[in-house]
């Protein structure tokens, strides 16, 4: 990232009333980046990006957008535009009119106007449709529309609340990736909200996952699946299966942690201390534990019954029961090898990897002002 940070947000706080939405929210997002904020409903996402927009003020705290405090500055005077979570184009104007209608006020004459609309919609590939309405338009074309009508200003930064979330997972799939591509033919950052946790992952260069108006951990999609800080994020990232387990000592290859059925790992340490003979909380992906068939054998194995299945064409999810575990295992396994026809109750193998086990931390106590 650059040094000077296109976003950086300071210490952030917002209040609805007594409602605290934002909780001491910092972070920095760089020029140029696709950024992701994460989370389930209600933790805060839309505050955060209204704010960065500037449809909302924080109640305190600092936001500086390309160098400069933002604190103040009115939406349209900002270098960011926002395409919203109910994006609402004119049905009654045509594709052109609803893309121009942003650029009147800047008074560019018609030649600029027209040229500058012409780009606009050949970036999100509706060149063709220019004189089609509004209400002639299906979900995908208007969302289109909705980021032409954003692109054509030209911003530095482009806000985007859930803008897929309305579309069928099909045409969903299908906006990601020209999402994706778009972004790196303009080249201006890129803030996307959203709840799905794949969207992020597959989209962005960073994600910030945020419970509660806060920020649980900000990190590359593959550093915040394979290394979550928090239970939280580990479980809002795909499945995870918890063990607990006792802290034995810490060396210099990591933290030795005693566990059930998987006996004592090392694992990286986390950034807070852990205390020597505390409880841990140790999870491993379910795609990390896999089925031994035959007489195939493994250095590190357990033995367990199947107790549930869920098949999903390509994979096939399985449930473990492992005497001496609380809680079953889940585990998923691509369906070359049969995984698909397992019986419930039958006997099985798995293998895992000691490397694949991470050290989770407890989630902070969820901060409510009443
Ligand atoms: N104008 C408001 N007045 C009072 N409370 C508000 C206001 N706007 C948002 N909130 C509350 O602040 C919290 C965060 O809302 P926000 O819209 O940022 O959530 P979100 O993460 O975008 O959720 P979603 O995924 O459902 O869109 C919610 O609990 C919401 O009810
Ligand atoms: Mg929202």
């Amino acid at each position: 990232m650059p040094d000077t940070p296109m976003i950086a947000i300071d210490r952030v706080n917002k209040f609805y009333g007594i409602y605290k939405a934002l909780s001491d929210v910092s972070l920095n997002i760089g020029a140029g980046e696709f950024f992701a904020l994460l989370g389930p409903s209600g933790c805060g996402k839309t505050t955060l990006l209204r704010s960065i927009a500037g449809f909302d003020n924080p109640s305190s705290g600092d936001i500086r957008i390309d160098g400069h405090s933002a604190i103040g500055v009115p939406p349209n005077l900002r270098p960011t535009n926002m395409v919203f979570q109910s994006y609402a184009i004119f049905p009654h104007l045509n594709v052109e009119e609803n893309v121009a209608y942003g650029l009147k006020r800047l008074k560019l004459g018609a030649d600029e106007e027209r040229r500058r609309v012409g780009a606009a919609l050949e970036q999100v590939r509706l060149g063709h449709l220019g004189k089609r309405r509004g209400h002639e338009l299906s979900g995908g074309q208007r969302q289109r529309v909705a980021l032409a009508r954003a692109l054509v200003l030209r911003p530095k930064v482009l806000l985007l609340d859930e803008p897929l979330s309305a579309l069928d997972k099909k045409l969903r799939e299908e906006m990601q990736a020209e999402l994706r591509s778009l972004q790196r033919a303009v080249g201006i950052t890129f803030v996307l909200v959203t709840h799905d946790q794949y969207e992020a992952l597959a989209l962005s260069d960073r994600i910030a996952v945020m419970f509660g108006g806060r920020i649980a951990q900000v990190a590359t999609p593959k550093e915040i699946y394979q290394h979550p800080r928090t239970k939280s994020v580990a479980d809002f990232l795909g499945g995870m299966n918890f063990l607990s387990g006792r802290t034995l000592g810490q060396t210099a290859s990591g933290l030795t942690v005693e566990t059930e059925k998987f006996g004592t790992l090392t694992l990286s340490l986390p950034e807070e201390r852990i205390e020597v003979g505390a409880r841990a909380t140790v999870g491993i992906r379910p795609e990390r534990l896999r089925l031994l068939w035959d007489d195939e054998r493994a250095p590190h194995e357990l033995t367990g019954k199947v107790v549930n299945r869920a098949y999903f064409g390509e994979t096939t999810h399985l449930l473990v029961g492992v005497e001496g575990l609380e809680k079953p295992l889940s585990m998923i396994e691509t369906n070359t090898h049969g995984a698909d026809d397992l019986p419930i109750g039958a006997d099985i193998r798995l293998a895992y990897d000691p490397e694949a086990f991470v050290l989770l931390a407890d989630d902070p106590p969820v901060e409510r002002v009443h």
